[in-house]
C-alpha cells in the first residue's frame, strides 16, 4: 500500500492522530449552534484552565484539547466532550466541575485560574 494513501486516511478520519494524544481528551464544539450560545467563551476557559491552546496536547500527555464543529447533538448547545462523556449547556463553572478531576490528577496549568467554586449540577 503506498505511504500517501495511508496517510491520506489517517489524516482525514479525526479518530486518527499522527501526533500522540493526552490520557483525557477535552473536546469543545464550535459549530454554528455552539457557536452562537457562547462556545467560544467555553472554548476559551478551557485553554485557561487547562493551560493549552485548542489542539494541543499537554507535555505530559495528560490532557488533549480539541475543537470541532458539531458534534451532533445541537440541541444541547454550547456542547463539551470530556473523555467520550457529553456535557450540555456548558458553561464556566460547569467546565470547572468537570474538569477537576483531570486538574487534580494531574495538577493545575501554570496559568490557570483556582479550583472549582461551585457545585452545579451538570
Ligand atoms: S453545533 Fe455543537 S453539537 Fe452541533
Amino acid at each position: 500500500m503506498p505511504p500517501a494513501h495511508v496517510t491520506s486516511v489517517a489524516t482525514f478520519y479525526k479518530s486518527f492522530s499522527l501526533a500522540p494524544r493526552g490520557r483525557h481528551i477535552c473536546t469543545v464544539c464550535m459549530g454554528t449552534a455552539c457557536h452562537v450560545r457562547g462556545g467560544a467563551t467555553v472554548l476559551e476557559h478551557f485553554e485557561r484552565k487547562l493551560g493549552l491552546r485548542a489542539g494541543q496536547t499537554s507535555p505530559d500527555r495528560e490532557v488533549t484539547l480539541e475543537r470541532v464543529n458539531c458534534l451532533g447533538a445541537c440541541a444541547l448547545a454550547p456542547l463539551a466532550v470530556i473523555d467520550g462523556r457529553y456535557h450540555g449547556q456548558m458553561n464556566e463553572s460547569k467546565a470547572d466541575k468537570v474538569l477537576q478531576p483531570i486538574l487534580r490528577a494531574g495538577g493545575p496549568a501554570p496559568d490557570a485560574g483556582s479550583g472549582p467554586e461551585d457545585g452545579e449540577a451538570l
